[in-house]
């Protein structure tokens, strides 16, 4: 079974981008083949600042890796170090409805916003059922935001497989129920575009100053409350076990637990579940020339299965 996904490199790494998508990466990454990329192309379509961009790609980089995506199990890459990417996107184009991609919810939110889009954002779902695509991916393992966009990957597959005969392998998300939308500090999903992110390399006074901040209700301290209606308590049970999370959903329903003590419980869970991370990551940050040697090896394995699919592709579309 072959498993591929890809986060844009738009900001530094979330806690929702850790358990919605980065943490199945590299629990999959023993009985799966895994294809991981930063989609720096697609991520053209906001970050607009070259040195931006390169930097959060570097970065981008060195946080899988301090986080365990292991190099020697998963390709690991850079998107446009598989240009061919680029040319099967146009050939997909060619059979995607207007329709379908005016459907997409990216699109469709800036749209009902009254902001312009321009075409990389409208062609956004294409291009990344060419990332899907290209590398025959079985599984593919994200939140839900992006769900739609696997089954937009499927129909346009079916599309170029019912004109041009079974030439597409049709991938299939992977979603965890129980982390498919990660809350923010509003309560809101955790996003960049909302700016109330959790960053999983936040230093630990930050995640403090951070955390303190999570929106609660007004239920006094001696009430009792609903774990389940309180992002404190769905961020704790992301890092919790099971011991745990059940034994502070009883303290919320008791009653006497102040919201206060719950974030504080919260935050030593954080920084003890990202602290070998961190240390990793400061490591590897020192060694950028070896970061940049696994993203080139990891696209030269990428490029070879995606130069064949778009081999493929053109024989039967009748590209001499
Ligand atoms: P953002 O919304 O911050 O721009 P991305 O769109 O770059 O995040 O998401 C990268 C990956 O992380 C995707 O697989 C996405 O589904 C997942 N993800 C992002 N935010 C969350 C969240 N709050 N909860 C669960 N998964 C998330
Ligand atoms: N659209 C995804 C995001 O916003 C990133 C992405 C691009 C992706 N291509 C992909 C995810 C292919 C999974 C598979 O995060």
């Amino acid at each position: 079974m072959r498993s591929l996904s890809g986060i844009k490199p738009s900001g530094a790494l979330h806690i929702g981008n850790y358990f919605g998508a980065i943490k199945q990466y590299i629990q999959m990454q023993d009985d799966h083949e895994g294809f991981y990329f930063i989609a720096n192309y697609h991520a053209l379509t906001t970050v607009r600042d070259r040195e931006t961009l390169r930097d959060n790609c570097m970065e981008q980089a060195i946080g899988f890796l301090a986080l365990g995506l292991d190099p020697a199990k998963s390709a690991l890459f850079l998107q446009s170090d598989v240009p061919e990417v680029c040319e099967l996107t146009w050939m997909l184009s060619t059979v995607t409805p207007m329709g379908l991609l005016e459907r997409c919810h990216a699109y469709k939110d800036r749209i009902s916003q009254g902001i312009s889009a321009d075409h990389g954002l409208f062609a956004y779902p294409v291009l990344m059922a060419a990332d899907i695509l290209i590398y025959n991916s079985d599984v593919v393992p994200v939140g839900q935001d992006q769900k739609q966009h696997v089954e937009v990957t499927r129909d346009i597959a079916e599309k170029l497989n019912a004109t041009y005969g079974e030439i597409l392998t049709l991938p299939r998300p992977i979603v965890l129920d129980q982390a498919a939308v990660v809350p923010g500090l509003d309560g809101r999903k955790m996003s960049k575009s909302y700016d109330n992110t959790i960053l999983i390399f936040d230093e630990p006074s930050e995640l403090k100053r951070k955390l303190m901040r999570i929106k609660t209700d007004s239920t006094p301290v001696e009430d009792p409350k609903d774990p389940e209606k309180c992002a404190v308590f769905a961020l704790y049970r992301l890092f919790a076990s099971d011991a745990e999370r059940e034994a502070m959903a009883e303290r919320y329903r008791k009653g006497g637990l102040g919201y206060g003590d719950a974030k504080k419980a919260l935050l030593a869970l954080v920084v003890e579940h990202f602290a070998e991370a961190r240390e990793k990551r400061a490591e590897l940050a020192n060694s950028p020339d070896t970061v940049m040697d696994v993203l080139r090896e990891g696209g030269k394995k990428a490029r070879a299965v995606a130069i064949e699919t778009v081999d493929r592709c053109r024989d039967a579309m009748g590209i001499l």
